[in-house]
């Protein structure tokens, strides 16, 4: 927890809505995505000033592969026109920008936009922004089994020596604390393969506000409800 104890120190967000924001306009849903990105822009902003300082993002899971390929395209073309739009904006708000998910099959034009946008940032020390990208929590856990596997396999570990810190250690948020408020925007009430490990006891917030509406006024209210949760991790008070 921050200081502030109303405040999490660890938000993650379920980014979902934009198609049906795009379908209620009559636009194409690649216009949905662009406004999620600047709806996004905002609340990253929103989160900074209001003292979190890990905020990560699901932007596209292992299974958004499965979508129509213009609209895969869209957002790979949107990955870098956002790296290009918010990189100045990020430095400037002490923004340090990371990514997780399997990297491994995107072109090298979105490869290289996040390397640059990683690098570019490296220096923010105000919030870290985390951006889910090809991320999925069973990949993430069957990369984790099968790097312990490696290790156990070469001598350098015994399977005693497995145990939760190991595993947390070894999946993709390894330098990040567990998130304290998971938000999802949109109605739907699931977490589509997101930070499985990581939220075991995460409060959950859910609105109907489309992400392309969330923005700063949203966010307050998300860490109002927060501060109201009693967080008892399985003890008596
Ligand atoms: C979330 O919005 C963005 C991604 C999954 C990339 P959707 O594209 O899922 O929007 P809906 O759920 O169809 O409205
Ligand atoms: C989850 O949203 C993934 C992201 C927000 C990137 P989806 O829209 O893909 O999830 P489902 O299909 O509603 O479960
Ligand atoms: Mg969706």
């Amino acid at each position: 927890m921050s200081e502030n104890k109303q405040i999490p120190q660890h938000i993650a967000i379920i980014m979902d809505g934009n198609g049906r924001w795009a379908k209620q306009r009559g636009k194409d849903r690649s216009e949905g995505h662009f406004a999620g990105m600047m709806a996004l822009r905002e609340t990253v902003k929103s989160a900074a000033h209001r003292g979190v300082k890990y905020l990560t993002v699901y932007a596209f899971s292992t299974e958004n592969w499965g979508r129509p390929q213009a609209e895969v395209d869209a957002l790979m073309e949107l990955v870098c026109k956002g790296v290009e739009m918010n990189t100045p904006e990020l430095r400037q708000e002490g923004v340090k920008v990371a990514v997780i998910g399997d990297r491994s099959r995107f072109s090298e034009s979105v490869n290289s936009a996040l390397d640059r946008i990683i690098s570019q940032t490296a220096e923010g020390e105000k919030m870290t922004l985390v951006l889910a990208l090809n991320y999925s929590s069973r990949s993430e856990i069957t990369a984790a089994v099968q790097a312990i596997a490696r290790r156990i396999a070469t001598g350098e570990l015994k399977a005693e020596d497995i145990d939760e810190q190991l595993i947390s250690a070894s999946l993709y948020t390894a330098s990040l604390p567990d998130p304290d408020l998971i938000i999802r925007t949109s109605g739907e009430c699931r977490l589509s393969n997101f930070l499985m490990w990581q939220a075991a006891y995460a409060e959950f917030y859910f609105t109907d506000v489309l992400w392309p509406d969330f923005g700063d006024e949203q966010l307050a209210e998300a860490i109002k409800a927060f501060g109201a949760r009693d967080r008892r991790y399985g003890l008596v008070k």
